[in-house]
């Protein structure tokens, strides 16, 4: 069934985009969606009135309205792993009693807000968040784009294990003016571990007597963080059915909760639920994130597009690129659907991107003139976040501009091929009244439901991430068994770089 309606999806005609206004004058009307302070451009990519029917069929044969009843209702959905994705109770939209109980943990959160304000804790200035992947990328990108200016801590976000990192991050901070989050939903995580040991021992190297009164815990784990040592009363715990890549609305976002004050986290979680009540209410061909899946399907399913790439005109959203990756090819970079059996098609595009204007000057010369078409999502603010010359906001915007008219528009050299661009590429363009709280809380759940419209579409099941055992189980026997039972090649890196006894 699927198969088919594909196969009618790509014998549909597909217009040509270097002149596909001037046959179509209703197309950017038709195309343009503004959901609160976000407005989605789909004008310059290949959809049409009868490929988003197409679509729309294919969503109604793969239950997209049921699988999101499901989601909301807090069913099991997670079929392999036997539990629900509850991140949007987090936001106050999903089933009431999680959503009762997502509400009292917030209030736990601000309560201990509350005594390491009134030091409690004694004098602290600086978080030192430790955490990987969901648990890190998420209140990366908060901070990094809102609470430059927050003024009210240092925060540094340590993920990687490297010792560099952690290094780096805690230079030029006192360690007895210091509070330890550590960040992890299972609590048992190597890289976040032996960095949270690290992190100890530097505090008590630094002349602090009890360490691990200075240490709160993020988890959905509360009793391996007692074990470890964190104090029951400085447990900050959340949902198990809140997913690692989907939880920086519980209390792994604590960095954004008291770093951009109380207030600032309440308000992303709005533009969350906004999005969430777009996302759960509107109807198929109103619905923008289900509309933004299949313009993915369509790229990697239809046309061959292996990757998608991402670029934000806006210094705010540089980390934005690496959070989505996380997202989409975590959730589904998967071969297998959600019954077990084999895929029918490519599944998540290989997420890339940067910032503009910088990748301009570094990777747009493919995007224009290589031989991969790859889709463009341009993101800009039509505020500035800064106090410079206007002349700075202007350019930025152009420059945005220009690459999705470029792109499309192309230009003929017969003489100079070298000069020529083929033009006919797609671009989307995602325009944020300003870069706030509420805007970025609805702009991350609209990436988070289009995952999982784009996980409906394809059968998949867009919460488990089985793939990304193996490597660890590998590395735990390198350090238990040293080399035996490896390949050549494998062996002699670890003699090499370990020693023989690994
Ligand atoms: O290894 C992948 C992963 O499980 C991610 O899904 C998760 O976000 C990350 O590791 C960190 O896990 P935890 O929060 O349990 O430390």
């Amino acid at each position: 069934m699927t198969q088919q309606l594909l196969a009618a999806i790509g014998a549909l005609p597909r217009p040509d985009l270097r002149t596909i206004f001037a046959s179509d004058p209703g197309r950017l009307d038709r195309l343009t969606r503004i959901v609160g302070p976000l407005r989605f451009d789909w004008s310059k990519t290949h959809l049409t009135p009868e490929i988003m029917a197409a679509f729309g069929a294919l969503a109604q044969a793969q239950d997209f309205t049921g699988k999101r009843d499901q989601l909301f209702s807090g069913a099991k959905i997670n079929t392999t792993e036997g539990r629900a994705a509850e991140h949007s109770a987090e936001r106050g939209e999903g089933a009431p009693d999680s959503v009762a109980a997502a509400k009292a943990l917030h209030q736990r959160m601000r309560a201990l807000i509350d005594v390491i304000e009134a030091e409690g804790f004694g004098p602290v200035r600086h978080i030192l968040h430790v955490g990987i992947g969901g648990s890190a990328l998420g209140p990366d990108l908060l901070m990094d784009a809102l609470g430059r200016d927050a003024g009210r801590y240092d925060v540094a976000i340590v993920s990687n294990v490297d010792g560099c990192a952690l290094e780096e991050a805690v230079k030029n901070f006192d360690p007895s003016a210091t509070l330890l989050a550590v960040a992890s939903k299972t609590f048992t995580t190597t890289e976040t571990m032996l960095n949270a040991q690290s992190a100890i021992e530097w505090m008590t190297e630094g002349g602090v007597e009890d360490p691990y009164g200075k240490v709160i815990a993020l988890t959905a784990s509360p009793e391996k963080a007692i074990a470890w040592g964190v104090d029951e009363t400085r447990i900050l715990p959340f949902n198990e059915a809140v997913g690692g890549r989907y939880s920086l609305w519980s209390s792994i976002g604590f960095p954004a909760a008291i770093g951009l004050g109380w207030d600032g986290f309440e308000s992303l979680l709005e533009g969350a639920a906004e999005m969430d009540r777009h996302f759960r209410l509107s109807a198929p061909e109103e619905n923008v994130p289900l509309i933004a899946a299949f313009v993915d399907q369509f790229y990697a399913r239809i046309m061959g597009c292996q990757t998608r790439a991402v670029f934000a005109y806006d210094e705010r959203l540089r980390l934005l690129p690496s959070y989505l990756q996380q997202l989409e090819m975590e959730s589904n970079g998967k071969s297998v659907k959600a019954d077990g059996s084999p895929v029918d098609g490519p599944t998540a595009a290989i997420t890339w991107g940067g910032v503009g204007t910088d990748a301009q000057h570094a990777v747009f010369q493919l995007l224009h003139q290589g031989t991969h078409m790859i889709p463009v999502e341009f993101l800009a603010s039509i505020e500035p976040g800064h106090a410079f010359d206007p002349a700075h906001h202007r350019v930025l915007l152009t420059n945005c501009f220009a690459q999705g008219a470029a792109l499309m528009r192309g230009r003929d050299n017969a003489a100079d091929p070298a000069r020529a661009y083929p033009g006919g590429r797609p671009s989307t363009t995602i325009l944020l009244d300003d870069v706030t709280p509420h805007a970025l809380g609805a702009l991350i759940a609209f990436y988070e439901h289009r995952t999982f419209a784009n996980a409906v579409l394809m059968g998949i099941n867009p919460f488990d991430q089985f793939g990304v055992e193996l490597g660890k189980e590998i590395a735990k026997s390198i350090e238990t068994e040293g080399t035996s039972g490896f390949d050549p090649s494998t062996t002699a890196l670890i003699e090499l770089a370990l020693g023989s006894a690994a």
